[in-house]
């Protein structure tokens, strides 16, 4: 396998996880794959920063020997203690034993919990420095970027931010560049990532970038620990990230519904029709057969959203309302809310649906529209109309 340099002397010694399907526990679809990124920094002493998920041990340490013995590494900075990157720990270890791992406090306290070793381990903080020789890494804590032990290395001689987790995205490609790469696929990916396990965390999000951009540091290259490295242009992701974690939304909209026999989904398209006829974007998805993971990447920047469900026993249907538990652990901001759908006899799906709405934190911008088994032509008219409505408000 050839070595791959991403900048004199530094090298990446990841690996691609092609087929992985679902992340987190099942929490996170990743329909492209991942990657679990490792970088080697070979100067005067030798810097490993992260490793790899075990069971890429083997590929990540083949690549670690096409550039030096491992038992020559001096240091193995952990950036972050969760499995996906510190995973080939244990086995690296094996191989240079006497290496020296640096990480925050946390990262000390959480990687003994997972791997029962007795490292020899330096606690780093903001603005400590390790010197390898001509190059200098420089360690920023990032706690709940997105664990207590997050961290960032930045090297300063190559301008080159090493930020873990952040500016990731799940998507394995055999490019390693953005520009390289297909754009669109890129952004959608790194949106996706945001959206899916930072999203709750922009507050946290958005006082680290300050934090950095006030420290005037440099960065013409960001290498994240998944997917794609930013050198052609990483202040479009920097500037991205700004924008999700203030929740800048645009004027679009995504109806999401979950129904019985069709009534709901036929107010859903009818409102769908209403918002699009106003000029504005629109998602239709129907929870019980939609990716979750793709339907929260679309409410990520979507200023509204439209929710619908059948009643059934008193209450919404269940795919729904799973995913709006999910939302709710999202902690969206400056967003709009409508609620539909229909019922037989007694009702109850609309009411339950807006107390779930919000609770998530989104405003329910007008009254909730029910209807009785299958519509009518007047209540198709009246669902227009209220589509009509609301997307007055979304403008
Ligand atoms: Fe990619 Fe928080 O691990």
């Amino acid at each position: 396998m050839a070595k791959l340099e991403i900048k004199k002397g530094i090298y990446w010694v990841g690996a691609i996880d092609w087929n992985v399907r679902s992340f987190h526990g099942h929490t996170y679809s990743t329909q492209r794959g991942t990657t679990y990124n490792a970088y080697l920094i070979v100067d005067e002493k030798i810097a490993l920063v992260d490793t790899v998920y075990g069971p890429f041990s083997s590929q990540f340490i083949e690549r670690i020997k096409e550039v030096v013995e491992p038992s020559k590494i001096d240091y193995i900075v952990v950036n972050h203690v969760e499995t996906d990157h510190s995973g080939a720990l244990p086995e690296i270890m094996k191989l240079c034993p006497k290496a020296k791992v640096l990480g925050t406090a946390k990262c000390k306290e959480g990687l003994y919990r997972h791997y029962y070793l007795d490292l020899d381990f330096q606690v780093v903080k903001t603005g400590d420095k390790l010197k390898l020789g001509k190059r200098t890494l420089e360690f920023i804590e990032a706690p709940m970027i997105h664990w207590p032990d997050s961290m960032f290395t930045y090297c300063p001689e190559e301008e080159l931010l090493l930020p873990n987790d952040a500016f990731g995205q799940h998507y394995a490609t055999s490019e390693r560049f953005d520009d390289e790469t297909d754009a669109c696929a890129l952004m959608d990916e790194a949106r996706k990532y945001y959206a899916n396990i930072l999203w709750p965390l922009s507050a946290i999000i958005l006082k680290k970038l300050e934090e950095v951009i006030k420290s005037n540091i440099s960065i013409k290259m960001i290498a994240p620990s998944h997917g794609i490295i930013w050198r052609k242009d990483p202040l479009k992701i920097i500037n991205a990230y700004a924008s999700w974690a203030k929740n800048e939304t645009r004027p679009k909209a995504v109806i999401i519904y979950e129904t019985m026999w069709g009534s709901t989904e036929k107010m859903a398209k009818k409102a769908a029709e209403a918002i699009i006829d106003k000029g504005i974007n629109v998602k239709i998805f129907n929870i019980a057969v939609s990716d979750r993971t793709e339907v929260i990447n679309a409410m990520l920047d979507s200023k509204a959203c439209l929710i619908g469900s059948s009643t059934h026993d008193n209450d919404m249907l269940p795919n729904l309302a799973s995913f709006l538990e999910f939302v709710k652990g999202l902690k969206p901001k400056n967003r709009i809310a409508a609620v539909f759908g229909s019922y037989g006899w007694a009702g109850g799906a609309v009411k339950e649906i807006e107390e779930m709405v919000k609770s998530a934190g989104i405003t329910i911008a007008q009254n909730s529209l029910g209807i009785q088994y299958v519509p009518s032509r007047e209540d198709m008219e009246a669902c227009y109309n209220w589509g009509i409505e609301f997307a007055r408000k979304i403008n």
